[in-house]
């Protein structure tokens, strides 16, 4: 494991804020944001279609504290072409990981002069609340990053879209609060030779920086490995990390995933919570199902426990009995935990953290997960 503290120079112009809102491309919008909401905590925010005046999109936009996610479907047979071709590729899945900005035009400018592929050029939205200026460029896979500047803008999501704030879901209101914060990364799996490319993209287009990485030689299990990069912005607000598959006896998940998706993608999605016993007491109530890990793993961990200095503050039993994992240094700890698969396909799932000083990924449960991984990808007859 590799951390750095190299930030690179800081961009002359234009900042990264933070993770703006995830699109997902899906077969059934209203359906898939239903699932989000009643399985995750999430409520509905926005939504456009036909009674909007979008004939071609319908979009259901949801929303948990600063985590918005957007489910847009095509509404005509072969159109938008470019939707129907995603949707038969990849099925659900990860289209756009937008992000808030400072100074739009620069920060595209400069990504498009270093060679960035744009998807679309800047435009402007408005409505009574304002203006939102946007611009989209193209990343890994078929997944594209849109540059969001909301500084003129008061609304809750983005002007096109109705907001739902009448009828409240009367399910939802009798559902336990999961308490999803913020969006703490977000990862995207590629082809083998993959990862360094993509790593390099961020580099030279958007001016990230390397924040922390893994090799094969470290994260391994007697069947598969992987390697790793994180990549983040000068200010160090939105972590992406990168990974590709590494040779092993037998596929790599994330070839699997790669396989499965048809090519590079987003693989998951890390949500930060303050309180993860009673987020994930609560997603299991709402049935949400996890990863499952091996009862040596908290045998283990207690033992090494004991000889270091951090202390964890939450119940150990607890922790074993909802399956929440923890790794940590001498100056603080995480908890994480992994649903499985969102959709049928197995490519991308979610992860619920919470971070007490520590701001690594997880890399000492790297190798207990992928063993959970791998008893789920044996059954799927993938291994
Ligand atoms: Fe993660």
């Amino acid at each position: 494991m590799t951390t750095y503290t190299d930030k690179g120079p800081k961009p002359e112009s234009g900042r990264f804020l933070c993770f703006d809102h995830v699109t997902f491309w899906v077969g059934n919008a209203k359906q898939a944001a239903s699932f989000y909401c009643t399985r995750m905590g999430f409520e509905p925010l926005a939504y456009k279609g036909l009674e909007t005046g979008s004939r071609k999109i319908a979009a259901h936009v949801v929303r948990q504290n600063k985590i918005i996610y957007v489910f847009a479907s095509m509404l005509e047979p072969f159109q938008p072409e470019e939707c129907g071709q995603h949707l038969l590729k990849h099925g659900d899945a990860v289209k756009d990981v937008a992000f808030e900005v400072e100074d739009l035009d620069a920060i595209f400018k400069r990504a498009v002069e270093r060679g960035a592929s744009v998807v679309h050029e800047p435009w402007e939205v408005s409505d009574d609340n304002g203006s939102v200026r946007m611009a989209t460029i193209k990343t890994y896979g078929d997944t594209t990053h849109t540059f969001i500047d909301r500084s003129r803008y008061t609304g809750p999501f983005l002007p096109e879209y109705k907001l739902i704030n009448d009828k409240k879901d009367p399910l939802l209101t009798n559902l336990p609060e999961i308490g999803l914060l913020l969006i703490d990364h977000i990862v995207g799996n590629q082809p083998n030779e993959c990862m360094t490319p993509a790593t390099e993209w961020y580099e030279k287009n958007l001016m990230f920086h390397r924040f922390w990485s893994v090799d094969d030689k470290q994260i391994h299990t007697q069947y598969s490995a992987l390697r790793s990069i994180v990549v983040t912005n000068y200010e160090e607000t939105i972590k992406m990390p990168i990974n590709e598959p590494a040779v092993g006896k037998r596929k790599s998940q994330i070839q699997e995933y790669v396989d499965y998706n048809g090519g590079a993608g987003v693989q998951h999605i890390a949500m930060r919570t303050n309180d993860i016993i009673k987020s994930i007491t609560n997603l299991k109530a709402r049935g949400m199902t996890f990863l499952e890990i091996p009862p040596t793993y908290f045998k283990n961990l207690r033992n090494q426990l004991k000889n270091s200095k951090v202390e964890v503050k939450e119940n150990l039993d607890e922790l074993q009995r909802l399956n929440i994992l923890v790794d940590f240094d001498d100056d603080g700890y995480l908890l994480q935990i992994f649903t499985k698969p969102m959709q049928d396909r197995p490519t991308l799932f979610l992860e619920v953290i919470q971070r007490n000083n520590h701001q690594g990924f997880g890399a000492g449960n790297f190798k207990s997960l992928f063993e959970a991984i791998e008893a789920d990808q044996a059954e799927r007859g993938n291994l």
